[in-house]
């Protein structure tokens, strides 16, 4: 591997690491130490405050600054992100902006390696008149930048694709795709649940229209908060059906129909925000902002190129792209039994998971040491030589 930098891990912060091998942030993040303090925070604003202060001040606000805060993490600007109850309410209230059925333009483009949200809400849309089209991976671990772009036309009215995919850590090229939407008259939706955290996001510069995502694991938050950055330029396009009282311009005023929209990005809103979920956002997030995403993504390239070659030199099979720049920060290595081997890993303390087709999926994030790392791939080879036969 090449030489570890002196970046601070921050390991003290996170009780759990103490506890084995945290190798699951595409999952879930270790609980930072300060969450137990912002949710004595919480307990006491509820303990303490009456409904009218509540809702007037502290908590109205919540929301809309930790929103802010994502937007950072995200290369967006203050007043792009709306917190959401999760990534599949934001991507539904998107798919709620469209009225396929009163447009020629009533195509979405998908891919075979989304979330499988993805592909039940897009599914549910072409009751609705939506255009199904879902781009195939030949190998179950890369989609082909020209088969998306391939993929967009004059019918296009969205993209929406995973940035880095939950099953294989495929990247997208974000740039490209929205380039080419852009040029065809369709809008962009990435999916950052898997990239916000670890890869460095460029909401502005990409000039893509939507992200989606949450904060449980690369972020190190609690389960769970959602979010939604939209454009600024496009928000007061959109209408959502998805919607509530708290997106209405002036909430308080408890209006009648029909809906009046906020003038912001609060009109993705719907009802009352998850409180409790953003206090559990907060003490993760500020990490993530000191450690730095640069910080991290170099970190996270420099352990997955070492992990991918200690896995090819020992004949396994990677389903992750070779390519740093076309995967995210985890590496999914196969194995003929996932379960049972993500059991007995366990067993040595070392925390993974696997999905089914492509075996573990392992994720070192900037709190892990390289030790741990070499650990964890050792522990894993003597598993493989255990389960080879002579
Ligand atoms: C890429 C991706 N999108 C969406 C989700 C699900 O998000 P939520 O449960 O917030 O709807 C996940 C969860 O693993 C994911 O990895």
């Amino acid at each position: 591997m090449k030489p570890e930098p002196q970046i601070n891990r921050r390991r003290e912060e996170f009780p759990t690491l103490a506890t084995g091998i945290h190798l699951l942030s595409h999952s879930l993040g270790p609980v930072p130490r300060a969450a137990r303090e912002s949710m004595r925070a919480y307990y006491e604003a509820w303990e303490h405050h009456t409904s009218e202060d509540a809702w007037a001040s502290s908590w109205w606000e919540m929301s809309m600054r930790v929103g802010d805060r994502i937007a950072q993490v995200l290369g967006g600007v203050p007043g792009s992100v709306q917190t959401q109850p999760n990534a599949s309410i934001a991507l539904a209230s998107v798919a709620s902006c469209f009225d396929f059925k009163e447009s020629d333009r009533n195509k979405i483009v998908t891919s075979a390696l989304d979330f499988p949200s993805m592909e039940y809400i897009w599914d549910a849309q072409s009751r609705l008149g939506a255009n199904v089209e879902i781009v195939h991976s030949d190998d179950g671990i890369t989609v082909r930048l020209e088969d998306i772009l391939e993929a967009i036309d004059d019918s296009t009215c969205l993209v929406a694709l995973s940035h880095v995919s939950f099953r294989s850590s495929c990247r997208v090229d974000a740039k490209a795709i929205v380039e080419r939407a852009h040029k065809c008259g369709a809008m962009v939706l990435l999916d950052v649940y898997q990239s916000a955290g670890a890869v460095e996001l460029q909401a502005t510069d990409w000039e893509v229209d939507f992200l989606i995502g949450g904060t449980i694991k690369w972020l190190c938050g609690g389960p769970a908060s959602g979010y939604l950055y939209v454009r600024p330029d496009l928000q007061k396009d959109l209408t959502p059906r998805l919607t509530g009282w708290v997106a209405h311009d002036e909430p308080f005023s408890f209006a009648s129909a029909p809906m009046r929209y906020a003038d912001s990005v609060r009109r993705f809103a719907q009802g009352t925000p998850s409180i409790p979920a953003l206090y559990s956002v907060l003490p993760g997030l500020q990490i993530i902002e000191e450690v730095g995403v640069p910080t991290i993504q170099a970190e996270s390239q420099r352990r997955t190129e070492w992990m991918i070659e200690f896995a090819l030199e020992h004949g396994w099979k990677v389903n992750s792209p070779a390519n740093v720049e076309d995967r995210g920060a985890s590496v999914m290595i196969y194995v003929e039994d996932g379960p049972e081997t993500v059991k007995r890993l366990a067993e040595r303390k070392v925390f993974v998971d696997c999905r089914p087709g492509v075996g573990l999926r392992i994720s070192p994030h900037f709190f892990n040491t390289d030790e741990e790392v070499r650990e964890a791939m050792g522990i894993l080879g003597e598993l493989m030589k255990e389960k080879t036969p002579k």
